[in-house]
Order: C-alpha cells, then sequence, then structure tokens
C-alpha cells in the first residue's frame, strides 16, 4: 500500500526515544521529512544520527523543552525554514507519573496537566494556524487507555490522557473545514524505556513489591505481553498518511485488548 507520505513534512515531539523514536523511523522509511524534537540535546543528536543512518532519511532536530512557551514557538518557525511547511504534527512528548491521590497538594494537581495536556496545547498553539493558512494538516495526539478508565492510582495519567480524547475530538470537529484532520492513538503497556521506571513508581504508591506489581499488570493484558513501539509507530504512521483521508476524531487504541470500555 502506497502511503503517500513520500515528501510530506512531520514533527515529532518526543522523538528522541521510546514510542517517538519510532513513529519517526517508521514516517522516515515511508518518505517523509522529519523533525525530531526532545530536551536533552545529546541523547537528541544521537537519535538523528542513527535514524538518518537507518533509513537514509531526511532527518533533523530541535532541542526544546516545551513547558516553554517561547520554545514551541521557536520549534515550529525553525521547522516551517527547515521545510518550508508542516504536514504532520505528532504529539508524543509527555511523561505522566502515576501517584496517590491524597499525596497531590493544591501546587502539584495545577503541576499534573504541565507533564503532559499543556505540552500538547502548547505545541498546536502554533501547529493549527500554520495549517489553517494552508487549509491542511494532520494532527496525531498520543493519548493512553487510562484516559478511558478509572484507575485508583493513575490519576494523574488518566486525567491527561481524557483531556488529551477531549481535546482530539473537539479540535476534530473544530478544524474540520480547515481540512485538518485531527486523531489520537491510545496505546497500553509499551516496552519502552521508562516502563521499569513507572513499574516501580507503582510499586512505591501502592506498598507491594515491583514483582507483584510488574506480574500483576503483565497477567492482566490479554495478550500476555506488552506492545512495541513500532505497534504504535504504524497506527500513527497509517493516521498521517494518504490513507487515512476520512479519518477524524477517532481514538485508535493500540492497547492489544486491555481496554475494557466499548
Ligand atoms: N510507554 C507506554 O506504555 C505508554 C502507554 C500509554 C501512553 N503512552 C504515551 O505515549 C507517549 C510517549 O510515551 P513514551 O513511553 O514513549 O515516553 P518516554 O519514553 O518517556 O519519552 C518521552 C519523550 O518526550 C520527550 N520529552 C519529555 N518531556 C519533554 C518536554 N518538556 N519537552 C520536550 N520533550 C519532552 C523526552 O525527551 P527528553 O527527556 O530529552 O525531553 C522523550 O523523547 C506519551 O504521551 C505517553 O503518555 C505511553
Amino acid at each position: 500500500m502506497d502511503l503517500g507520505l513520500s515528501g510530506q513534512s512531520a514533527i515529532v515531539t518526543g522523538g528522541s526515544r521510546s514510542i517517538g523514536r519510532a513513529i519517526a523511523a517508521t514516517l522516515l522509511r515511508e518518505g517523509a521529512r522529519v523533525m525530531l524534537v526532545a530536551r536533552d540535546r545529546a541523547r537528541l543528536a544521537a537519535a538523528r544520527a542513527v535514524l538518518a543512518q537507518e533509513t537514509g532519511g531526511d532527518v533533523y532536530c530541535f532541542a526544546a523543552d516545551l513547558e516553554r512557551d517561547a520554545d514551541a514557538r521557536a520549534m515550529v518557525e525553525n521547522t516551517i525554514q527547515t521545510f518550508g511547511h508542516i504536514d504532520i504534527h505528532v504529539n508524543c512528548a509527555g511523561t505522566v507519573n502515576p501517584a496517590d491521590f491524597a499525596s497531590l497538594t493544591e501546587a502539584r494537581w495545577a503541576a499534573v496537566f504541565e507533564e503532559k495536556l499543556n505540552l500538547y496545547v502548547r505545541c498546536l498553539r502554533y501547529v493549527v494556524p500554520h495549517m489553517q493558512a494552508r487549509k491542511a494538516g494532520r494532527i496525531i495526539n498520543l493519548a493512553g487507555v487510562a484516559g478511558r478508565e478509572g484507575g485508583a492510582i493513575t490519576i494523574p495519567v488518566g486525567v491527561n490522557n481524557s483531556a488529551v480524547l477531549n481535546l482530539t475530538k473537539s479540535l476534530a470537529r473544530a478544524l474540520a473545514r480547515d481540512g485538518i484532520l485531527v486523531n489520537a492513538v491510545v496505546p497500553h503497556i509499551i516496552d519502552t524505556d521508562r516502563q521499569d521506571e513507572t513499574m516501580a513508581k507503582l510499586a512505591a504508591i501502592s506498598g507491594k513489591p515491583e514483582a507483584e506489581i510488574r506480574k500483576k499488570r503483565l497477567d492482566e493484558l490479554p495478550l500476555g505481553r506488552m506492545g512495541r513501539p513500532q505497534e504504535v509507530a504504524d497506527v500513527v504512521t497509517f493516521l498521517a498518511s494518504a490513507r487515512a483521508s476520512f479519518v477524524s476524531g477517532a481514538a485508535w487504541h493500540v492497547d492489544g485488548g486491555a481496554a475494557h470500555g466499548i
């Protein structure tokens, strides 16, 4: 299947590792030009070099802390200078930590949204007017199954992801007449760098041994294994492609059947 991505230009936030890096690699293999965005300059430059070598694609990187408005603006300006325009924006930078609700002070609660939702919104504030002016664009937001289901110790994760899903659906409606398609991809327990870290945090919050938490989380997965970053990247790439031209406002689960809701 020709995905029609050759020559398309894309921003992938969080493109320096894990799911974001797999998305960048897949877009590059399909002939898209990609701007990787993350904070850690050394890891970003290393990812760019490896991806250029592995895919032979046109890959650039821009160091930005998307908690800062000026960085989000500079990311968009730099990408337009580099590629001429932006066809695809993938919001993937964000690391939400589980927390016990009782430990969430007023200040901590306000900061919860800075871990993911506000990063996404900040990028879109600059990407959307550019796409509106061109009457074309694809936006893909990485959400998470916790946004669809309640979870006693995943409240910050859940509220961020619920908000990302609402943002996706609402923007899809708001931007449809501008030719901009907005979708979410909804992963669950993907085998990434920070999975060990998350298991350790869940163990600390629940007061149970990490091995027990890990076993319980894995036992609950219908396919009996974690997902792979590539499995998420393939769905993101399809949604960015010409083959998904009538898909907008959707939330595509890549969770191995883990979500309980219909
Ligand atoms: N992994 C899973 O099991 C899973 C499950 C459900 C949903 N998700 C969602 O999928 C997305 C990617 O998850 P992941 O596991 O691949 O994440 P990850 O391994 O933690 O990678 C996060 C990426 O975002 C960048 N980043 C973080 N904060 C940033 C900031 N303030 N400004 C710019 N870049 C920033 C990181 O680079 P720097 O640290 O260098 O900035 C890194 O490239 C997230 O939205 C996550 O919530 C993941």
